[in-house]
């Protein structure tokens, strides 16, 4: 029954998608169970680079049945166009599996969110414009529209009717924008059901049977822990909970059949769209990590804002995830300094701080409190296992564990599928 969850520790941007790539080849299921397109993994197969948003890494393992889950907000569109890109590739995408109890992103969705963020000025959170939050709350406010919806014609226009009543009322007169046509919505979605068909089934059923049969399921999580909905930094996070707990809601399974639970971690931190980040540089070795970093969302092309790495957060991340291991990734990256400040706690209002505090208003003011640990210059990118990483670099990520909280299992030295040390195995 190995039930493995792969999720952020951070921000998001950890750099999953390699590490879902790297376990790929020994897993059977990749389920995605939470988010949407708002997500964005690079994974670099031999001199292939693909961008990812919505698909499981997994679509790219042959041998994987990549999963959409229960949980996740499906835009059709963008569905269709990184099949038909992946295609073109040829990459084979027909073992996909979409829960029929998705919720469907409407474009009616995607507007609400564009308008919003601009009707909140400069309180905006920054989304990235996807109708990922408008989706899920149509969900919780029970006007959703989910993929099963697209099989029954007369359901799904009672739906968007309700759905449209009170939107319309709203973009034509609070946002001043013309009304969307029931009618319109309906066709669009309609014209999505045929080849959506084959896709769709019971990822529940299918998910219990595989871990029933001892088969391999990773459950990769979108965003980060910062990000979720419950644990993250609200109002300034993503509609959904990336957080280990997600995956057994996100994809009906239950607690008792997680194994491990994989935190990713980078060796610095970044953060895209607004909200509280204590350890931010707005300095040239921000910039510095972002370049050598390559620190730009895939999905929305913005620069990510860059800081040192806080072992609160990480700690935190142990605590609210359970995680068994840290995949600490873009160590790489932190090549060449002569000495890696890591923050340690926080000074809030004169009181040094240990653990993230609950109350919005202190983390607002939460300063770093550094520790300089030493640098290193060499090249790490051909190391194969951490005896071959120079001292420094060893004890950086030692001293990381040690504050963090579950052991370092793996570590990314290079962007490249083979330029990861493995330390303990995660299967
Ligand atoms: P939303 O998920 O589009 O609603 O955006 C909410 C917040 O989550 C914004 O700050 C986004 O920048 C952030 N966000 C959403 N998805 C990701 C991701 O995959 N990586 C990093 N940040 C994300």
């Amino acid at each position: 029954m190995p039930a493995l969850v792969l999720l952020g520790a951070q921000w998001g941007d950890e750099g999953k998608g390699k590490a879902t790539d790297l376990l790929g080849g020994s897993v059977d299921y990749v389920v995605r169970y939470q988010g949407g397109n708002n997500a964005g993994h690079t994974v670099v197969v031999g001199d292939q680079k693909y961008a990812l948003h919505l698909l499981p890494s997994g679509i790219l393992s042959p041998g994987c049945t990549p999963v959409i889950g229960n949980g996740v907000v499906v835009d059709p569109s963008v569905l269709f166009s990184e099949l038909n890109g992946l295609n073109e590739r040829g990459v084979d995408t027909s073992k996909l599996l979409i829960s029929g109890n998705a919720h469907i992103i409407t474009p009616y969705n995607v507007t609400v969110d564009k308008v919003t963020e601009r009707f909140l000025g400069k309180r905006k959170i920054g989304t990235t414009g996807r109708g990922i939050g408008p989706t899920y709350a149509d969900k919780i406010n029970r006007v959703g529209i989910r993929v099963q919806d697209l099989y029954d014609e007369s359901i799904l226009t009672q739906k968007v009717e309700a759905a449209l009543d009170v939107k319309n009322q709203m973009l034509t007169k609070l946002y001043n924008r013309r009304a969307i046509a029931v009618e319109q919505v309906v066709e669009e979605l309609l014209g999505y059901a045929e080849r959506l068909a084959p896709y769709v089934a019971d990822t529940v059923l299918v998910l219990n049977q595989a871990l029933d049969e001892d088969k391999v399921v990773l459950f990769e999580g979108g965003q980060g822990t910062l990000l979720d909905i419950d644990h993250g930094t609200y109002p300034f996070v993503t509609s959904s909970n990336p957080t280990a707990g997600g995956a057994c809601t996100g994809a009906g399974v239950g607690p008792t059949k997680i194994s491990r639970v994989i935190g990713i971690l980078k060796a610095y931190t970044t953060r895209v769209g607004a909200g509280p980040f204590p350890t931010e540089l707005f300095d040239e070795d921000g910039e510095a990590l972002r370049r050598i970093g390559g620190e730009r969302g895939v999905t929305t092309g913005r620069d990510r804002r860059c800081g040192w790495f806080d072992a609160v957060i990480a700690r935190y991340a142990t605590r609210v995830n359970g995680l068994t291991d840290f995949f600490l990734t873009k160590l790489d990256v932190l090549t060449g300094w002569e000495q890696i400040p890591v923050c340690v706690a926080y000074e809030i209002d004169g009181r040094r701080v240990e653990e993230l505090p609950y109350s919005q208003t202190d983390f607002h003011h939460a300063k770093p409190v550094y520790e300089m640990l030493p640098g290193w210059s060499e090249d790490i990118s051909k190391a194969k296992s951490f005896a071959d990483l120079p001292k420094n670099a060893q004890a950086y990520v030692k001293a990381l564990e040690e504050m963090s909280g579950a052991p370092i299992s793996a570590i990314g030295v290079g962007p490249g599928r083979d330029e990861t040390i493995e330390i303990n195995s995660f299967l």
